[in-house]
């Protein structure tokens, strides 16, 4: 009973369209939330794109992956620490196993696949959860999450499946709906 209360919430979660009243988060609360949000995870974003930027100029693609699988957990995490919350990113094609959907998420990203939706917030205990989208917006994301068969080089590959050999995250587009941003705030 409990879980078919929970399916049927949810579903009107979705069906509603996720606003604000219907999260359970008042409007003031949401607007705080997201505005932090929506700068947190921008910052988020820069940091990352301009790290593996000089990462590719400096050792190309493959030192880039590398560079990569060490750094951008910590840069992430050190970000949250700036920022009081819990930054992270997660997709239903993820590369590292830590960025799976738990099962909120793979209703959440339903929704952000049918809809036009650039983010939302969701309230879980005391938690309030920021997520937001990411596409493979530029060209060079496809250098390591495009196709195998050409745009992802070989040696980067290679060193993709060494380190990743779980690896779903490739066969991406330009402009793909990629993953998800998550902000966790603590009440
Ligand atoms: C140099 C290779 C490289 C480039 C270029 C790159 N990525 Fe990634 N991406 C990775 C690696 C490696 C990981 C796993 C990082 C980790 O272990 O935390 C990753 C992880 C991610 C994740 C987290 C979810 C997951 O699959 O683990 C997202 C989202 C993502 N990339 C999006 C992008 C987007 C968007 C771009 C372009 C702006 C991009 N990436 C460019 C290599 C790359």
């Amino acid at each position: 009973m409990t879980v078919i209360c929970r399916n049927i919430f949810f579903a009107g979660l979705l069906l509603m369209g996720l606003s604000a009243c219907k999260t359970g988060i008042d409007k003031d609360t949401y607007g705080k939330f997201q505005n932090s949000g929506s700068e947190i995870t921008n910052q988020a974003q820069a940091v990352l794109l301009s790290n593996v930027g000089s990462a590719i100029q400096k050792g190309g693609t493959e030192f880039a992956v590398e560079f990569c699988h060490l750094k951008a957990s910590p840069l992430i995490d050190s970000l949250s620490q700036v920022f009081s919350c819990n930054i992270s990113r997660v997709s239903e094609k993820n590369r590292n196993p830590n960025n799976a959907l738990n099962k909120t998420e793979r209703e959440l990203w339903k929704v952000f696949q049918t809809r036009t939706l650039p983010d939302t917030l969701l309230r879980l205990n005391s938690k309030i959860i920021y997520y937001k989208r990411i596409h493979t917006a530029m060209p060079a994301c496809l250098k390591c999450h495009g196709n195998v068969d050409g745009e992802i080089d070989s040696a980067t590959l290679e060193k993709i499946q060494k380190l990743y050999p779980n690896d779903l995250a490739t066969g991406y587009q330009l402009n793909d709906f990629r993953g998800l941003w998550k902000v966790v705030f603590e009440e």
